[in-house]
């Protein structure tokens, strides 16, 4: 078994939230892929770089990196037993062979040292419950001279997802959407504290800047509203209501969304992130 600190992110991944990831892949794929090009794009890779993925998933960016990198290779490195299994067979259905996986945490995992030119993130870097020692041990295992480069959710308000759950403050009992500072999705929501936290973690050359993406989150109002409500927030608020308040935030959510459908009828919500880049230094500091 692999040495593990962050226990609770563990049991979130490997429990409810980790399966619904891993069964609903392709629709949390539809949703945040619009960052995979801005990501791989800031981080240059290219050739026969050999890149990480922290907190990869599923491996949708993992398998993009690899297509990028055709004769290097990248591992994913994931808490989540569910979402590498889906990873691995996702690899292989789609011949992408240059790549692997690894169950295990980002902030103590025993990488060899100096052992990727590259490591890259979507939206995988915000549970940590040290981030200066995460970011410590990713540096290490980075070459002198690698890039680090991520994505992380800006201010949860220049989110729609969080907006349309915002919607239903009149029937549900909807809080603060994550506290920054604190583990968890808007963890980083402030540029400073990734500034702050990538310095202590000994990076150079920090660049933090903000990006934006549209998602496809349902193929008509009705289906973004269903799925919305089955992710973990959306659980969290339906499980404290009764059904009539339920019925009811069915209705209001739907309705939300019905003005963010395309010509098509999906369902596209903007989603605001910030795109960091930072470097190991090239001379032992
Ligand atoms: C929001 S999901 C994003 C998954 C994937 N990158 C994507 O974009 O589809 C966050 C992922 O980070 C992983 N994660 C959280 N904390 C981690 C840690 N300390 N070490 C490794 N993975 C972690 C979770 O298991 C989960 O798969």
């Amino acid at each position: 078994m692999p040495d593990i600190v962050n226990t609770e992110q563990s049991q979130a991944w490997n429990g409810p939230e980790g399966a619904h990831w891993a069964h609903n892949q392709d629709r949390w794929n539809a949703v945040n892929e619009g960052f995979d090009d801005p990501l791989l794009d800031a981080a240059g890779v290219t050739g026969e770089d050999r890149v990480l993925d922290l907190g990869c998933g599923s491996g949708q960016t993992t398998r993009r990196a690899a297509l990028r990198a055709p004769r290097g290779h990248a591992l994913g490195l994931d808490l989540s037993g569910p979402m590498l299994a889906e990873a691995r067979s996702r690899a292989e259905r789609e011949g992408v062979a240059n790549v692997s996986f690894a169950q295990g945490d980002a902030q103590v995992h025993p990488f060899e040292a100096g052992a990727f030119d590259a490591a890259v993130s979507r939206y995988g870097v915000m549970f940590f419950a040290d981030p200066v020692a995460a970011f410590g041990n990713v540096g290490r295992a980075l070459r002198p001279g690698g890039r680090l480069t991520f994505v992380c959710p800006a201010d949860a308000m220049l989110n729609g997802w969080v907006t349309a759950m915002a919607s239903l403050r009149e029937v549900l009992p909807v809080g603060d959407f994550g506290q920054p500072g604190l583990p968890g999705m808007f963890s980083l929501a402030a540029p400073d504290r990734i500034g702050d936290v990538l310095a202590a973690a000994g990076f150079v050359d920090i660049d933090v800047h903000q990006v934006q993406a549209y998602g496809t989150w349902g193929q008509d109002a009705e289906d973004a509203a269903e799925f919305l409500l089955g992710t973990g927030p959306g659980r969290h608020l339906m499980n404290l209501a009764d059904p009539t308040a339920r019925a009811r935030a069915r209705g209001i959510l739907s309705d939300h969304l019905r003005a963010h459908e395309a010509a098509d009828g999906t369902v596209r919500l903007l989603s605001t992130s910030w795109l960091a880049t930072a470097d190991r230094p090239t001379a032992a500091a």
